[in-house]
């Protein structure tokens, strides 16, 4: 009897540690990631050691599927800044090319909001999202994020100028 294919790994979402720097690099730098952001390609790994390094109120995740890292999310507070104290920024989600697709950005996705919703208590999260990154937008407004609005020719990629979206999920 033939058996049974077995069922993909649920992704294990976990704080980013010193060791998942170079893995967190390889994502940041995939050309989908450069497509998606605001990132330039090239960039060297010191760069993204910098940017992962501690900081108060950014809290940094990554997925592992079967003991890779498979992707990265980072989300931004301002716990300085007490009348800001309820809001947060979706600043980076991103998948390695290798694991698209497989819902490791939905299990990030899931932590954020978890996050920010059941322990920072957070009422409001926005982000931003490229007009060429439907699929991105999509994901987004499946998880409650509405448009607020459009910051024109924010961004440009290979040559040409890209509107970013402009998108927040608001609590009572
Ligand atoms: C956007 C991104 C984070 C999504 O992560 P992912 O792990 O590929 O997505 P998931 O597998 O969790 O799927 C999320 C949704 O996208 C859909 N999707 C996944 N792969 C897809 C593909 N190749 N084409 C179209 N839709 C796709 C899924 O159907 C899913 O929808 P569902 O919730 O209705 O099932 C990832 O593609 C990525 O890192 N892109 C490059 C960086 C980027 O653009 N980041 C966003 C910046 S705002």
């Amino acid at each position: 009897m033939p058996t049974k294919p077995s069922a993909p790994t649920a992704p294990l979402v976990r704080a980013v540690e010193e060791h998942d720097h170079e893995a967190v690099h390889a994502i940041l730098t995939s050309r989908s990631v450069i497509a998606g952001t605001m990132r330039l390609p090239y960039a060297a790994l010191h760069t993204t050691k910098e940017r992962l390094s501690p900081d108060p109120g950014v809290h940094r995740l990554v997925a592992e599927v079967d003991g890779t890292v498979a992707g990265f999310a980072e989300l931004i507070t301002s716990p300085g800044h007490p009348r800001a104290a309820h809001v947060g920024d979706l600043n980076m989600l991103c998948v390695h090319p290798d694991h698209e697709g497989r819902g490791v950005g939905r299990a990030l996705l899931d932590a954020v909001l978890e996050l920010a919703d059941d322990w920072l208590s957070l009422t409001r999260l926005s982000l931003v999202v490229f007009a060429d990154n439907p699929r991105a937008a999509r994901l987004y407004e499946r998880y409650g994020f509405e448009h607020e609005g459009v910051m024109r020719r924010l961004n440009r990629s290979r040559g040409t100028d890209v509107d970013g979206l402009m998108m927040a999920r608001l609590r009572d």
